[in-house]
């Protein structure tokens, strides 16, 4: 569950952005944001995360939300896509061998062949460097998942695999909210949103 009461924002003081917004996404709702170019799609999801802070009003959450950047692609960093997934699930789970697991099981769903794992991740393609960026963030299993614009660039085949995989995530019950200029995926798979 994600709650918006009367919340304001603006990076500076004299410059609202977000006026006064209030709503709430219930636990397991898939949910839109959608709005214009600079209406403040992303500064929204970056509040959900928690990455910002609300200049006025308040935000409660139920369990912490992890947030998909735009091109989280350009976010990788490791040796190897294994490696690269298990950093996620190390940093909770502590434990090595576990999150190396969780981090394998990950990429399966996803559809990476294991012949990949031991590959630089530098050296897929785009859709699969998006999913293996993705996979690292979805190892960590989140309750809600906030993704900006997670389809951007994407080809058909990419574009089609991450729809799949944000449906299966929702059908297990995950909130999943998504920023988006495409309406015609908030119309196929939100069941509520906001404009801005
Ligand atoms: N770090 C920042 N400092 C100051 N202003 C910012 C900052 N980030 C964004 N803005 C401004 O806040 C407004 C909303 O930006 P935001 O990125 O949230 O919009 P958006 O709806 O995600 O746009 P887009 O569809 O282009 O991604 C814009 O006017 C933008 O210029
Ligand atoms: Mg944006």
């Amino acid at each position: 569950m994600v709650r918006f009461s009367n919340v304001s924002f603006g990076y500076e003081k004299d410059a609202i952005i977000l006026n006064n917004i209030s709503f709430c996404i219930e636990t397991g709702t898939f949910f839109g944001i959608y709005g214009r170019s600079g209406s403040g799609k992303t500064t929204l999801a970056k509040l959900i995360c928690g990455l910002l802070k609300p200049s006025a009003g308040s935000i409660e959450v139920s369990t912490k939300p992890l947030m998909v950047l735009q091109f989280p692609e350009r976010q990788l960093f490791g040796k190897t896509v294994l490696e690269d997934v298990t950093y996620g699930p190390m940093n909770i789970l502590k434990d090595r061998e576990k999150a190396r697991q969780k981090a394998q099981e990950t990429l399966k769903k996803l559809g990476i062949e294991e012949d990949l794992f031991e590959k630089s991740p530098f050296s897929l393609s785009g859709g699969r460097k998006r999913l293996v960026a993705l996979a690292g963030i979805l190892a960590m299993e989140p309750e809600i998942l906030v993704l900006d614009e997670p389809t951007a660039g994407l080809d058909a085949f990419g574009y089609d695999a991450l729809c799949e995989i944000l449906k299966k995530l929702n059908s297990e019950g995950r909130s999943i909210i998504v920023v988006s200029h495409d309406n015609e995926l908030l119309d196929s798979l939100c069941t509520d949103s906001i404009g801005l």
